[in-house]
């Protein structure tokens, strides 16, 4: 049946990235807006008077006063940590060793992927995520799981199965020979069905041998339009075993440039520690920094150096980075963000955090033209927000003048309460107010 919305409610939607919080170019705000909802796609946005008398025969629902907000997206995290999320006392290495590999051994089990798959998919819905960019474990059912899981949503999945060959327990472990197989398998199978694409994941090169990652680079070359994501440079215990294994390599990223793995479609979670020279060549190669930072916080990695990418023109992202983060919830990413930017002397300002979830994201995907914002012509994905739903964040609401005060209690103070309705594919998912 054919779906036909009118959805009214204040509507926040970014067209750029806003250049300083005065920047009122960069985005619309609608105090009474609207938006025309026809199947999957949003065919209208404007002024409820504007839009209600040709649409007076479309279902009217009306979320005021709440916030109607692109769909939020989060660029990197891993579908089989959900149940290691908040494991005490290590960093990152002996994280892997101790928690991560034997919850993602897990994983060979297909009814264990298909039970964690719903598990995850929905957290990442309930707080507002409608795409998830992921990494599976190194078994093909896993992502095989997900990706059915997310195609009976209709939801924008980016996913692909961990290749890793050494440095891990026998049991999470594939071969260059077995990555390359699997990997083209998932590719035919998932990439481009519907509303899915395929990303080639080497798990970072501790874990793939070069020859590992001389097949990651027949990949990338053979599915070029496929995407492409990783770990870089992490912690500084990390980059020093990386380049001991690597002797040879100029420096971390040199190792992944050196296979041609990276282009626009190559997302480089974390990309804490980089050089002046590094950041060269993630500019030329025009690859993306992903932000973990309620992972960075948890695991003592380290603060990622945000404006060093902003003054490059460097594209960045910002993900929950699950379960090395401790929350789905992409609030408490852009408030993670906040915190570690404060301590670099850097207060990045609201807007800028609300349009890196939403269309900052879509943009390092090179995906803005289908989702992070809320134009006609793109997928009707779309969250309500309600900064007053947590006690605190009502009382903290009285005394808020201004949107930017309102986005920033929101990020801080909010999480998946504040989350009153999630629209996927102009699909209610999700609604905790009726
Ligand atoms: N580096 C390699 N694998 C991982 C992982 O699963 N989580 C994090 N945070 N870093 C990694
Ligand atoms: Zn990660």
């Amino acid at each position: 049946m054919s779906v036909e919305l009118l959805i009214r409610g204040r509507i926040l939607n970014f067209n750029s990235l806003p250049a300083s919080i005065d920047d009122a170019d960069a985005y619309e705000y609608i105090e009474d807006g609207t938006l025309i909802i026809k199947d999957q796609k949003i065919i209208g946005m404007g002024c409820y008077e504007d839009l209600a008398k040709t649409y007076a025969h479309y279902t009217h629902i009306d979320h005021r006063p709440f916030l109607l907000l692109a769909g939020l997206i989060d660029l990197h995290n891993h579908f089989p940590q959900v149940e290691v999320i908040g494991s005490y006392g290590t960093q990152l290495l002996e994280w892997l060793n101790k928690y991560t590999f034997p919850a993602e051994a897990k994983f060979s089990d297909t009814e264990h992927s298909t039970r964690m798959a719903k598990v995850f998919l929905d957290m990442l819905l309930s707080n507002g995520t409608t795409t998830s960019v992921s990494f599976g474990s190194v078994h093909t059912n896993s992502v095989d799981a997900l990706f059915r899981e997310a195609d009976k949503r209709n939801m924008c999945l980016v996913a692909g199965k961990v290749m890793m060959d050494r440095n891990a327990p026998e049991s999470v472990l594939d071969t260059p020979e077995r990555s390359y197989d699997e990997t083209k398998y998932l590719i035919k199978k998932w990439h481009k069905l519907g509303r899915n694409y395929y990303a080639i994941t080497p798990r970072f090169a501790i874990t793939s041998s070069p020859e590992q990652l001389e097949v990651a680079s027949s990949l990338v070359s053979e599915s070029p339009d496929c995407y492409l994501q990783t770990h870089l440079s992490e912690t500084r215990e990390e980059i020093e075993l990386t380049m001991s294994l690597y002797p040879k390599a100029i420096n971390y990223l040199g190792i992944y440039d050196s296979y041609n793995l990276l282009g626009k479609k190559s997302l480089m979670g974390h990309s804490i520690y980089l050089s002046e020279s590094e950041l060269e060549t993630m500019s030329e190669r025009d690859c993306v920094a992903v932000h973990c930072p309620t992972s960075n916080m948890f695991l003592g990695s380290g603060l990622f150096d945000l404006e060093k990418f902003l003054k490059r023109n460097i594209r960045t992202g910002i993900s929950t980075d699950v379960g090395g983060g401790t929350s789905f919830s992409m609030l408490a990413s852009l408030d993670g963000a906040y915190k570690i930017q404060q301590f670099r002397n850097y207060s990045i300002n609201p807007f800028f955090s609300f349009y890196w979830a939403t269309l900052g994201n879509a943009v390092a995907l090179g995906l803005q033209d289908e989702i992070g914002n809320l134009l006609p012509g793109r997928y009707a994905d779309f969250i309500v927000l309600d900064p007053k739903a947590i006690p605190i964040s009502k009382v903290r609401m009285e005394n808020c003048s201004s949107l930017v005060e309102e986005l920033f209690i929101l990020q801080t103070l909010g999480d998946d309460r504040s989350v009153r309705a999630v629209y996927v594919s102009g699909n209610c998912v999700i609604d905790k107010g009726t």
